[in-house]
């Protein structure tokens, strides 16, 4: 931490912020392997949310990797630096009033944990898009099982390189048992349920 530097409280507060959106702040914080669904999900929650009148905002790995974390590569210690940095900005959006969507693999609980613990209590919401590894790598969107199969990718998640499943999860979400739509309204139900959301 530098030194010499000194918090500013600002005039419009976080109180002021969420009345104004008429919405409780939060993080869902969508987990699982690469091609178990996490985007597809939370495409699906934040259009819900946006026909709800919400104000949200999606940050999504691939999308997140080409700007601010472009210099990452995914060894265990870059790992860790993405979802440090995911976890600080997604601290600053739900700041700002916003219900936030993260969809990042996100492999490790200790980085989980650490970003629930940065967050305000109770605004941290863990959904674990629950695909088992033989689902993802027939679905293979983008080809990168193949790929990582073949030994052109290595450290590649569930394969070479390790995936701890979320053990107490708010939302489990399978994916092979039901369709997007319901995935997705079993998430606004939650927050409907707890809240955050009229
Ligand atoms: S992590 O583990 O949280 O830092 O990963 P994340 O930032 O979510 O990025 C995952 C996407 O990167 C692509 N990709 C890989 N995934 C896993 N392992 C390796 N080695 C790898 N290389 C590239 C892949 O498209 C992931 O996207 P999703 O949407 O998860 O499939």
């Amino acid at each position: 931490m530098s030194e010499n530097i000194v918090w500013h409280q600002h005039q419009v507060s976080h109180d002021d912020r969420c009345h104004q959106k008429s919405q409780k702040p939060c993080v869902l914080w969508f987990t699982g392997l690469s091609g178990s669904g996490k985007s597809t999900v939370a495409n699906a929650v934040e259009t819900l949310l946006f026909d709800n009148n919400n104000h949200s905002y999606l940050l999504d790995g691939d999308n997140v990797r080409h700007g601010l974390n472009n210099d990452l590569t995914f060894s265990d210690d870059d790992r860790v630096e993405n979802i440090r940095r995911i976890g600080e900005v997604a601290k600053l959006f739900a700041d700002s009033g916003l219900i936030v969507l993260s969809a990042f693999i996100s492999p490790f609980r200790s980085d989980r944990q650490q970003v629930r613990d940065l967050l305000p209590s109770g605004q941290f919401i863990e959904v674990f898009v629950d695909t088992p590894l033989e689902i993802c790598e027939q679905r293979d969107p983008k080809g990168l099982y193949k790929k990582a199969r073949a030994g052109e990718i290595k450290n590649f998640t569930g394969l070479d390189s390790p995936y701890e499943y979320p053990e107490a999860p708010e939302i489990h979400l399978e994916t092979a048992q039901e369709d997007i739509k319901e995935l997705a309204q079993k998430v606004v139900s939650y927050l409907k349920n707890n809240g955050f959301i009229d």
